[in-house]
């Protein structure tokens, strides 16, 4: 049985993610700050293997919680999907560094620790495949995002250079960027007012 790992699996990109995971027959370890209650029970129904580890991604400690989980249930990783990541919308001139930090920190330092985690794993099997959730806004600028539109171009730099490093050594990584999705982050967006289906359809 293959093996996947999924971020912010919770809701939105994410679960439907690990729904097609488990349809396609993956075992699955679900990492989110909340519990996967409706994900769990999708891919139950899948009849697939599954696993939970609860907690921020960009902590080391929860890193290493999700590497023993896989490691002790399953001993092999196929695929990891960074999938998590948090929304920022506000005005350059107003972004306090902490608040641009954080972005970074779950954007792009987690991707990051989760990477050269099962990235290892998967360079001793000699294979894998790394899926980054980055975005358009990793391609262009797009005002009122410094620290999103940051942390996504840096994810895509991430990409690169894990793919230049372990692309053959049999672990490819790749990045997709998605434009609009309707999905809980977008009805956040929406009611803090940073973004309507007007702006959206300019
Ligand atoms: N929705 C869009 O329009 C859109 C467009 C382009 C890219 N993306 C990217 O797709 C990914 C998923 O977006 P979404 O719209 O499904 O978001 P969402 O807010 O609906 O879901 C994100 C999930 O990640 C979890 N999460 C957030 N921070 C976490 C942390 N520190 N540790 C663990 N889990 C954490 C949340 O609890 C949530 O379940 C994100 O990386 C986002 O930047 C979304």
């Amino acid at each position: 049985m293959k093996i996947a790992i999924v971020t912010g699996a919770a809701q939105g990109i994410g679960r439907q993610t690990a729904e097609v995971l488990a349809a396609a027959g993956y075992g699955l370890l679900l990492m989110d700050l909340h519990a996967c209650v409706a994900t769990m029970d999708a891919v139950k129904r899948a009849g697939v293997e599954v696993e939970e580890v609860l907690g921020d991604v960009s902590e080391q400690a929860v890193v290493q919680r999700a590497v023993e989980a896989v490691r002790s249930r399953w001993g092999r990783v196929d695929v990891l999907v960074n999938n998590a990541g948090i929304s920022f919308i506000a005005p350059a001139e107003t972004v306090e560094g902490k608040a641009f930090l954080r972005v970074l920190e779950v954007n792009l330092l987690a991707p990051f620790l989760l990477a050269k985690a099962f990235g290892a794993m998967m360079l001793e099997q000699k294979s894998g495949s790394i899926v980054n959730v980055a975005s358009i806004a990793g391609l262009v600028g797009i005002a009122d995002r410094s620290a999103y539109n940051a942390s996504k171009h840096g994810l895509i730099g991430l990409t690169r250079t894990l793919a230049a490093e372990w692309g053959g050594r049999g672990v490819r990584c790749n990045a997709v960027c998605p434009g609009w999705v309707k999905t809980e982050m977008d009805v956040a967006d929406q009611a803090g007012g940073g973004i309507t289906m007007r702006t959206l359809k300019a």
